[in-house]
């Protein structure tokens, strides 16, 4: 059977925070959750593209529940302020929607100085994760969904070199960034079991889909060969509202459980299904280094 958009469960009363929200499988996930009755916390780096993407959003729907914050999660202050505001302003998060990314970028630093896909794509969702933790357990079937790719199955931890002071490769450290996703939200699901919190911790990829992070890429490489084969691939690619649709079963699929990972039906494209974690992030003793270490570089 394929899973879509119309078998979201009714979501009034519930309040889901989608990080990235302005743009692609975010404003997808947002509109689809906003459609079912959730109140949904956009959270954007730039306040400006987000309040232009929320007004084109409530123009077109009933709902007026579409808030905005403004969250940079390549400076961990700006995480801790926007996780404050939510604890001040919302009495209660039932979903938690940790999509935004960045992908394969040139050799940058966050505000922190860690390496910015690192940084970006799992240290500030981990910082975001952890302080929203409390209000998340006081909601009976909390769930923190964290979106990662195919390049998990690629990807390394340069346990040696984690910010790739020594040898940076662009795409090598996306594929790290996006296993660190997986081998976090294991771990943390693992805890919040262990600790019998209530909150289950999920993951999903969207295989292919056509938004606005190839074209990011390209534009800050100044790389036409990676347009060119962009363009080649295209059939391969699905609309961002089809790869919204893993994230979205995660989150609200009554049948989903903590510690699986939902993605297309054919890796690339189609319906969601439940799908294979990357060996690497099965490692416990790997997953627990991983935590620790970046608990460390939180505290930054
Ligand atoms: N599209 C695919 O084929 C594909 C495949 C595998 C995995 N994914 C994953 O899917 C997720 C969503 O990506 P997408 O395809 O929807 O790309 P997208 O259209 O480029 O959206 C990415 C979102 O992340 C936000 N973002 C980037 N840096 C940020 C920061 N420092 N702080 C806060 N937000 C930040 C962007 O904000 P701005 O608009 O301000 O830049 C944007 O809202 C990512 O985690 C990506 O790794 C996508």
């Amino acid at each position: 059977m394929s899973w879509k958009v119309a078998d979201i469960p009714d979501q009034k009363g519930r309040v889901a925070l989608v990080t990235g929200a302005n743009s692609g499988l975010g404003l997808e996930t947002a509109k689809a959750l906003l459609n079912k009755g959730a109140r949904v916390i956009m959270a954007c780096r730039s306040r400006p593209k987000g309040e232009a993407v929320r007004q084109i959003i409530l123009e077109s729907n009933d709902s007026t529940k579409l808030d905005l914050i403004e969250l940079d999660l390549a400076d961990l202050a700006s995480v801790r302020r926007a996780a404050e505001q939510v604890e001040r302003q919302y009495s209660r998060v039932d979903l938690l929607i940790n999509n935004a990314g960045v992908m394969a970028t040139p050799q940058t630093l966050s505000k922190q100085g860690l390496e910015l896909q690192f940084a970006v794509n799992h240290l500030g969702h981990m910082a975001l994760t952890l302080k929203l933790l409390p209000l998340l357990a006081k909601q009976h079937g909390a769930r923190v969904v964290t979106v990662t790719s195919g390049a998990q199955y690629m990807g390394r931890i340069a346990w040696e070199d984690l910010q790739g002071i020594k040898h940076y490769d662009r795409w090598a450290a996306y594929s790290q960034s996006k296993l660190a996703n997986v081998m976090f939200a294991l771990e943390l699901d693992k805890r919040v079991r262990n600790a019998a919190s209530g909150i289950a911790s999920l993951l999903a990829h969207p295989g292919l889909a056509r938004t606005n992070l190839q074209p990011k890429s390209v534009a800050a490489n100044k790389s036409w060969q990676e347009g060119l084969a962009y363009r080649l691939m295209d059939p391969m690619f699905q609309s961002a509202a089809m790869g919204s649709l893993p994230q979205l079963h995660a989150a609200t699929a009554p049948t989903a459980q903590g510690g699986e990972q939902y993605g297309p039906r054919f890796n690339f494209r189609g319906y969601p299904k439940l799908c294979r974690i990357a060996p690497l992030a099965l490692r416990e003793e790997d997953r627990q280094r991983l935590w620790s270490i970046s608990e460390k570089l939180l505290e930054i």
